[in-house]
């Protein structure tokens, strides 16, 4: 089954209502304005940053957010630096990333062990590998590379690829005393993919493709990847990977969106180029009919389910539809449509609270604030407003187009066997980037599979 309109619900009701007091107006084809857009926006995300001040830790944000996504944030920073040229927010990114690098220089920082996945590691890889893809300013000497650390956290992963059951991939969890240890989810091996199909860029190194194609296949075979490139969030271990939870997300879609577009940049193949083009039609479902080519998270937005994680998704496949254009040139007609209408749709309704500067969730509502506010509201319109500056940059730099950021194919190997440091005192209970709530719906989803019941 596919998306169906009826899925949108009230939404179209609204349509009438005009842009409130304060709203911006997004002008496309104007450099300034799109960056005045960005500045606001950006603005308003880091006013729930407290990392930096004194007493707190550098790289997390306060509750309900979870560690992972001050690594998607930091990511998105170095993405309005690199699109805005705006340094305003370069130190606290550094202090973050620095003070977040944990065990084996692959940010594994023993206060995240109790619930460190995969993915939750990926998000602060993922934006160590914008760093060095983008030129951002290279950390002092005596420090770990941008591009060791995406190394790092490519190495640790790679021999976490388990194949004692559904015939290889990686667990969501790092560690089998955490819960969902035993989920194999899209967005874990998503991330590997991605940093392996954009480390082989960087590098050239065919190790980092083989995995990419491995991946690939390995997800297309389990079924967490359908023929026609759609994406589920995953399946369970126990069973042999013979169930899938068939919900679908747009950051699953994106990870593996910017993957193939890298992996079509070196290889210029005609399988890659199919690949990315399949990829790309199949986000459709994330895009509404009713506001034309404006995205929105099919599965929790009409229903209003979605968690504070989900909330932060459209960022991301935002975020990588923009590099996709940068590295896959002719896949330009197919996406900026949607970057376009997104973008505009959601500067629309970011006028939300006190400094009229808090976007809301859903942009499909004629630029009705919903109200909803947070970090990965604000997040995902920003990346969404700054994705279309990509005409002002030079695209992602390789170590023979410019790179700066020195390798070290072998960080992160290291140590592995030394014991596991803990801090138990700062973790809780606290679940990561996938979801426990995901585990129970297996199976139970009947109709509408494409929304969280
Ligand atoms: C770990 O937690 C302690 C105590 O809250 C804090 O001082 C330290 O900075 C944290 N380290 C990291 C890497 O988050
Ligand atoms: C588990 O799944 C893998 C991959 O689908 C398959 O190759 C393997 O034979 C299965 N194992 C069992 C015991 O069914
Ligand atoms: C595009 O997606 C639609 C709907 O999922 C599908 O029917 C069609 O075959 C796809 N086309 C390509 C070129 O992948
Ligand atoms: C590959 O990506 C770079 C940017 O990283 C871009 O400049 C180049 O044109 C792309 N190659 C092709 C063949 O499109
Ligand atoms: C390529 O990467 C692999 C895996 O990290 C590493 O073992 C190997 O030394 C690298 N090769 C080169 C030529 O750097």
């Amino acid at each position: 089954m596919k998306f169906s309109s009826s899925a949108l619900g009230v939404l179209g009701a609204s349509t009438l209502l005009a842009s409130g007091a304060g709203a911006i107006n997004l002008e496309i084809g104007n450099p300034d304005s799109i960056k005045s857009a960005a500045k606001t926006i950006a603005a308003g995300m880091r006013k729930y940053y407290t990392g930096d001040k004194p007493g707190d830790t550098p790289g997390n944000l306060p509750d309900p957010y979870y560690w992972w996504e001050c690594g998607a944030m930091f990511g998105s920073l170095i993405d309005y630096w690199y699109y805005t040229g705006d340094s305003q927010y370069n130190a606290i990114t550094v202090q973050a990333m620095q003070h977040q690098i944990g065990d084996y220089n692959a940010f594994m920082p023993p206060n995240q062990t109790k619930t460190l996945g995969n993915d939750d590691q990926a998000f602060w890889g993922m934006a160590a590998m914008s760093a060095a893809e983008n030129k951002f300013q290279d950390p002092p000497a005596n420090q770990p590379s941008w591009l060791s650390l995406a190394q790092a956290v490519f190495n640790t992963q790679a021999v976490r690829w388990d194949e004692s059951t559904c015939g290889g991939g990686l667990r969501w969890q790092i560690y089998a005393f955490n819960n969902g240890y035993n989920y194999k989810n899209t967005i874990s091996n998503g991330c590997f993919f991605n940093m392996a199909a954009r480390l082989y860029k960087y590098t050239g190194n065919t190790t980092y493709s083989d995995w990419a194609e491995r991946m690939f296949k390995w997800e297309l075979g389990v079924g967490l990847m359908s023929k026609d490139y759609h994406y589920f969030d995953g399946t369970d271990d126990t069973i042999n990977c013979t169930q899938i939870n068939h919900i679908q997300w747009t950051y699953n879609a994106g990870v593996h969106m910017a993957g193939a577009a890298a992996m079509w940049n070196v290889t210029q193949s005609d399988e890659w180029k199919a690949h990315l083009t399949g990829i790309i039609n199949a986000t459709s479902i994330f895009f509404s009919t009713e506001a034309p080519n404006v995205m929105f998270e099919v599965a929790c937005e009409s229903n209003g389910k979605c968690d504070v994680d989900q909330r932060s998704f459209k960022a991301y496949l935002s975020r990588w539809m923009g590099y996709t254009v940068k590295v896959a040139p002719w896949t330009r007609e197919l996406i900026m449509p949607r970057l376009q209408a997104s973008a505009k749709a959601a500067a629309a309704q970011c006028n939300g609270g006190a400094g009229q500067d808090q976007c809301g969730l859903k942009w499909t509502q004629n630029g009705q604030n919903d109200n909803s506010f947070g970090v990965g509201e604000q997040m995902s319109a920003l990346e969404v407003i700054q994705a279309l500056l990509l005409d002002q940059v030079a695209g992602p730099v390789s170590a023979n187009t410019g790179g700066t950021s020195k390798g070290n194919p072998s960080a992160g190997s290291e140590n592995q066997n030394k014991p596991l440091t803990f801090n138990s005192i700062t973790t809780g209970d606290k679940a990561g980037a996938g979801f426990l709530t995901t585990l129970v719906l297996i199976g139970i989803i009947g109709g509408a599979w494409w929304m969280v019941s």
